[in-house]
C-alpha cells in the first residue's frame, strides 16, 4: 500500500509572523491526521522557522525549488546541500509556475531531479498539461514527455525514489478542480507509462493530485485508486483547510 502524502506548497506567500502562526496551527491539529504523511514547503527564507517548529513532530518540510548545481556563482539560487542543512526531506521541482515564468525545460527539471537525489532529498516532481493542450487532446502526450525526460536522464529506478504531482495547469489556483474521474484517468496513464519500464517502481510510486484541492473535494479525489495524496497551494495557507485535506485521507 502506498501511504498518501499531503504536501503544502506555500508559494511566495506569508511573513515571519503569519508563517509562525500557520506552523503552530498545523502542529496543533496534526494528531487528527491518522493516515497521510504531511509536509509543508514554505518560501526558502522561512525553512529555518519550519525546522525550528516542526523538528520532532510528524510533519516534514521541504523547499520549492533547487539549483542543478551544489554550490558556486549562481546568484539567487538555492542548492541541495543548503536544503539538507536545514533537514528538508522534500523539494518541489518542475512546478508549472517555474516552467512558465522561469522557462524551465523538461531537461532542466530532469537535472533538478538528479540534483535532489544526489543530496538525499525526495523530489516532488510536477507535471501537467495546459488548458490548450487538454482541449487539443494531447494531455497524455504531454505528461508522457515530461515523465520520459526524467526516466531518460535519471533512470526509472531513480524516478521511483521521488513523488510525482500531476497538476493540470488549468486547475492551479483557478478554483477549477479536475473531476476525480479526469484526474484518475491521467494518474492511471502515468502509472501505466512507468510500468512499461518497471512494474515494481510504478506500483510503489506515489502520484499526488494538485490543482484547487480543498477540504470539500479532497475525499473523493483521494478515494481514487491511483491518487496517492495532494499538492496543495491556496488551501495550504490556512491550517484548518490544510488539516481538513490531510484528514480526508483518514477514510
Ligand atoms: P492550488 O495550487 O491548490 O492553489 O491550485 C496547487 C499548486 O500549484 O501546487
Amino acid at each position: 500500500m502506498r501511504q498518501p502524502l499531503v504536501a503544502g506548497n506555500w508559494k511566495m506567500n506569508g511573513s515571519l509572523a503569519s508563517v509562525r502562526e500557520l506552523l503552530a496551527g498545523i502542529k496543533a491539529g496534526i494528531d487528527t491526521v491518522k493516515v497521510a504523511e504531511v509536509a509543508v514547503c514554505p518560501p526558502a527564507v522561512y525553512i529555518p522557522e519550519a525546522q525550528a517548529q516542526l523538528a520532532g513532530t510528524a510533519i516534514a518540510w521541504g523547499g520549492q525549488d533547487l539549483s542543478v548545481h551544489d554550490s558556486g556563482a549562481y546568484t539567487g539560487e538555492i542548492a541541495g546541500p543548503m536544503l539538507r542543512d536545514f533537514d528538508c526531506k522534500y523539494v518541489i521541482i518542475g512546478h508549472s509556475e517555474r516552467r512558465t515564468y522561469h522557462g524551465e525545460s523538461d531537461e532542466l527539471v530532469a537535472r533538478k531531479f538528479e540534483a535532489a537525489r544526489r543530496n538525499g532529498l525526495v523530489p516532488i516532481f510536477c507535471i501537467g498539461e495546459t488548458l490548450e493542450e487538454r482541449e487539443s487532446g494531447v494531455t497524455e502526450e504531454v505528461v508522457a514527455r515530461q515523465v520520459d525526460a526524467v526516466i531518460d536522464h535519471c533512470g526509472v529506478e531513480m524516478l521511483g525514489e521521488g513523488v510525482i504531482a500531476y497538476e493540470p495547469v488549468w486547475a492551479i489556483g483557478t478554483g477549477k478542480t479536475a473531476t476525480p474521474e479526469q484526474a484518475q484517468e491521467v494518474h492511471a496513464f502515468i502509472r501505466s507509462r512507468i510500468a512499461e519500464k518497471n512494474a515494481t517502481v510504478a506500483e510503489g510510486l506515489r502520484i499526488l493530485y494538485g490543482g484547487s484541492m480543498k477540504p470539500g473535494n479532497a475525499a473523493e479525489l483521494l478515494a481514487k485508486p491511483d491518487i496517492d495524496g495532494g499538492l496543495i497551494g491556496g488551501a495550504s495557507l490556512k491550517a484548518e483547510d490544510f488539516l481538513g485535506i490531510c484528514t480526508a485521507a483518514n477514510g
